[in-house]
């Protein structure tokens, strides 16, 4: 049985003290009962430090949302996974939609990344899903059999085992507009299968794969229910410790 994994993208929201504030408040909720799951809260850069530092003791794990792939050099504001890692965090976001639309990463960028994250030793959360322009022009299955086949290239399954892959359908993200949980479980299906060919029965049966966009605690058990979805990445219900929480308690028991 694969454990369920439920990540906090925190984005470009919170500052230190908010950091502080919301990491401690987690903290508190978590601490009173078995989480029963894995739970991974992904700051802003500066925050990263300070929330690994509240977060010890405790369930939370730590993950950036993003880095680049070099490992140092002259790249003015950019992150390397060793500076990541120096911040006690073991989880990076990569290839999140926002990414490949507003900053322009490509699945090759991508791969660089995730490749660079796993031999540095971090866990990629590797984010894929189609527009609702592909969705409506048929083409989700081409679309997301393209990402994670580039996303993975020359990924070997014993580094494939530290990945978590993050389905995100970018006309679900912010908007309030859910996948249902059949829309959803049917990609997730097509993803492990994919995974199948792409690699190995076994990895498929083992690899955790999240649903994202816009869950909040009313939908979050029906998705969690299904049997692909292995866990959550949480955007805006991840800003308020209640709404986390909750969505935290939905997991498969
Ligand atoms: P959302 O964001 O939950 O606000 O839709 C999810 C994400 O972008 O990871």
């Amino acid at each position: 049985m694969r454990k369920q994994i439920i990540a906090g993208n925190w984005k470009m929201f919170n500052n230190l003290s908010e950091s502080v504030e919301l990491t401690a408040a987690l903290k508190a909720g978590l601490s009173a009962k078995d989480a029963g799951c894995e739970v991974i809260v992904c700051p802003p850069f500066t925050s990263l430090e300070t929330v690994h530092t509240i977060a010890k003791d405790s369930p939370i794990q730590v993950g950036a949302q993003n880095m680049y792939f070099e490992e140092n050099g002259a790249y003015t504001g950019e992150i390397s996974a060793s500076m990541l890692l120096s911040t006690g965090c073991t989880h990076v976001i990569l290839g999140h939609s926002e990414r490949r639309t507003i900053f322009g990463e490509s699945d090759a960028v991508i791969n660089k990344k995730i490749k660079k994250a796993l031999s540095a030793g971090l866990k990629p959360i590797f984010c894929i899903g189609e527009t609702l322009q592909e969705r409506e022009g048929g083409t989700t299955f081409d679309v997301i059999r393209k990402q994670v086949t580039e996303g993975l290239q020359n990924v070997s399954e014993a580094e494939l085992g530290n990945i978590i892959l993050a389905y995100e359908p970018v006309w679900a993200i912010g908007t309030g507009k859910t996948a249902t949980p059949a829309q959803a479980q049917e990609v997730h299906a097509f993803i492990r299968d994919l995974i199948v060919k792409l690699f190995s029965a076994a990895a498929a049966e083992k690899i955790v794969i999240q649903y994202g966009g816009s869950v909040k605690p009313e939908n979050a058990a029906e998705l969690l229910g299904q049997p692909d979805i292995d866990g959550a990445l949480v955007g805006g219900a991840c800003l308020k410790a209640n709404s986390f929480l909750k969505i935290i308690e939905s997991c498969r028991k």
